[in-house]
């Protein structure tokens, strides 16, 4: 359980601001939001899920676990384990779990339950070449009625909703995202997240929207669209070409997690960015213990200094620092110098 306190104002303030009505429901879970961080191995931790729950995303995904490593009976150890915590503020929490064995995956999901999630989600969208090859992630696009077989048992035997994230199929000629979203709303999936690029493409060209709009059209269960939502005017866009649900952000959200209050980058003053990468910092020294934390959180500390001031020697110090007051103390220096680029 996290100890530093929390700072519910952004979540407070998406509820209140007309969002007293859920933007959809996962089965019977209301889901207060339309946007929501999207899974990112190793980034959306608890750390950094809080802070993006804290500011607006509507529910929580963690990244995604593979189901191997969640064998054998009693609690998973370390690395997985830390994968699956999660604070009760994040509910409605979502585990994603991929596999290519379909028992495992089951027995897994099944079995997970105990750890006390609200959804499962099963991950067929991963387009790294020794998972999808041997058919996990996008691998299982290959595979409808294995997707099939795996969502009715699931959806069977879990007592909580099943859901799906997948891309538009393994590559430009076997596109197979309507196929697939009406498989998985025929056998139970109660949301499906859609991210608008094939297996093959990676991350390369740009996600198309119009078949997301197609997986919408196809299905009554909630759809995240997912893909190069970088601003907030892109929000907009994706959710007006596509009609999906609500919106799932990946990228964007490194570095910027106000996007969930609905602010591009640029409307970011210097000191909300010092309050949220304190707390960040904060809450990763809780969570990883000094060293782990301090390591952990230099990557996303290179992200939210990106444009905040172009004087190198502060950004060296704040990547430098070991403990919350030599943070502080760097933190000073750049308060010092960011009131000369602040936004007038
Ligand atoms: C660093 C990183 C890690 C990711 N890890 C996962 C993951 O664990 N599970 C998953 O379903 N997708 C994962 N994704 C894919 C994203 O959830 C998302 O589908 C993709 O980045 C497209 O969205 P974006 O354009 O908003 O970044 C990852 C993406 C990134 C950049």
């Amino acid at each position: 359980m996290i100890s530093t306190k929390l700072d519910l104002t952004g979540l407070h303030a998406s509820r209140l601001s007309g969002l007293l009505q859920p933007a959809f429901y996962v089965r019977e879970i209301p889901i207060y939001g339309d946007l929501v961080l999207a899974p990112m191995d190793s980034y959306s931790d608890l750390p950094f899920r809080l802070i993006c729950r804290e500011l607006g995303s509507a529910m929580s995904y963690t990244e995604f676990v593979n189901v191997v490593n969640l064998q054998g009976r009693g609690k998973p150890q370390t690395v997985t384990a830390m994968k699956l915590k999660y604070d009760p503020t994040e509910r409605p929490m979502t585990f994603q779990i991929y596999g290519y064995d379909e028992d495992l995956l089951v027995e897994t999901a099944i079995r997970l339950q105990d750890l006390g999630p609200d959804i499962i989600d099963i991950n067929m969208g991963c387009y790294v070449k020794d998972i999808a090859r041997r058919g996990a992630g996008s691998g299982m696009l290959l595979y409808p009625d294995k997707i099939a077989r795996v969502f009715s048992r699931l959806s069977k035997s879990l007592r909580v909703p099943v859901t799906g994230k997948i891309r538009l199929g393994w590559d430009d000629t076997k596109r197979n995202h309507v196929q697939v979203a009406k498989i998985l709303e025929d056998n139970g999936a109660s949301l499906i997240a859609v991210h608008g690029r094939t297996k093959a493409q990676a991350y390369q060209g740009s996600a198309d929207w119009d078949a997301i709009a197609e997986v919408k059209q196809a299905v009554k269960i909630p759809v995240l669209g997912n893909g190069d939502v970088r601003t907030v005017a892109d929000i907009a866009r994706i959710k007006a070409h596509t009609g999906c649900d609500g919106v799932m952000i990946a990228r964007a959200a490194i570095g910027n997690p106000w996007i969930f209050t609905r602010k591009d980058r640029d409307q970011v003053t210097p000191a909300e960015k010092i309050a949220v990468m304190r707390r960040h910092l904060a809450l990763n020294l809780d969570f990883y213990g000094a060293q782990l934390g301090l390591l952990l959180f230099r990557k996303h500390a290179a992200r939210y200094v990106q444009n905040l001031t172009g004087e190198e020697k502060p950004r060296v110090e704040l990547f430098a620092v070991n403990t919350l007051a030599e943070f502080d103390r760097a933190v000073a220096e750049l308060e010092i110098l960011s009131r000369v680029v602040e936004p007038a």
